[in-house]
């Protein structure tokens, strides 16, 4: 049985108080039977660690360079982000491959990195609105995927939760319906399955993109959708205790 996961994005959010205070709230109230994990940017890792010791809450950053040092004006290493209590890293997020341009192999030597560091790699697909129209869903996701098949062969999809983010439902408002959603996931586990059955079974796949209080219910009701990916909601403590808490009703069902 794979435990419910929700972790919170924040993407470039917050001051050193305002994360503070957030972290704090989350962590003073969280579901239980959920793993619960906020990601902060890095420079506000400190705080964060502060805020939420003693309490179930883990902390995850939002990328981590491929190397472990050297000359990477900008970078910061998985190695470092461990030493600041970091146990979780987002990786291939749509916004690093669209606004950055990092490739589907560049996300995979990121994610090969996070787990020669010991932690686990949130690893972002998802299609644009362009390819689901052209029927590419599919396609897309297994292609995203099989970089890390390349990269990273039988260890592929080893401290790994894979997040499902289709691109247009980022920031949009518009959630994938809870069918649609639940048929990629599904698809997403069978290929991951064609590779590695036992894998398949264990790995985690959330969805993410416009998950809000009100929807996070019925998409975890599906099968193969074990939590979320939260970006928006996960600014306002409410909203993303309520999600939490939808997790781990799921569990129940
Ligand atoms: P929103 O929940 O704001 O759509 O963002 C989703 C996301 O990109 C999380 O990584």
């Amino acid at each position: 049985m794979r435990s419910p996961f929700v972790a919170g994005n924040w993407k470039l959010n917050g001051s050193r108080s305002s994360v503070s205070s957030l972290a704090s709230e989350i962590a003073s109230a969280p579901a239980s039977n959920v793993e619960v994990v906020i990601c902060p940017v890095s420079l506000h890792l400190s705080e964060v660690a502060q805020a939420i010791a003693g309490s179930s809450v883990k902390l995850g950053a939002q990328n981590a360079c491929a190397a472990e040092a050297g000359a990477y004006t900008g970078e910061v290493s998985s190695t470092m982000l461990a030493e600041y209590g970091c146990e979780f890293v987002i990786v291939g997020h749509s916004e690093r491959r669209t606004l950055f341009g990092e490739t589907d192999s560049q996300c995979a030597e990121r994610h090969a990195a996070v787990q020669r560091a010991g932690l686990t790699s949130i690893f972002c697909i998802g299609e644009s609105l362009q390819e689901r129209e052209s029927d590419q869903t599919f396609s897309v996701v297994e292609r995203q995927l099989n970089a890390l098949i390349d990269v990273s062969g039988d260890q592929a999809f080893e401290n790994t939760v894979v997040a499902y983010e289709p691109v247009w439902a980022i920031g949009t408002g518009k959630t994938a319906s809870p069918e649609q959603a639940q048929a990629v996931h599904a698809h997403i586990r069978q290929y991951i399955a064609g590779h590695n059955a036992d894998a398949a079974d264990a790995v985690q796949i959330l969805y993410g993109g416009s998950v809000n209080a009100g929807n996070a219910a019925d998409l975890f009701a599906n099968a193969d959708i074990d939590g979320g990916l939260i970006g928006g909601a996960a600014l306002k403590s409410k909203d993303f205790l309520a999600i939490c808490d939808a997790a781990s009703r799921s569990q129940d069902s």
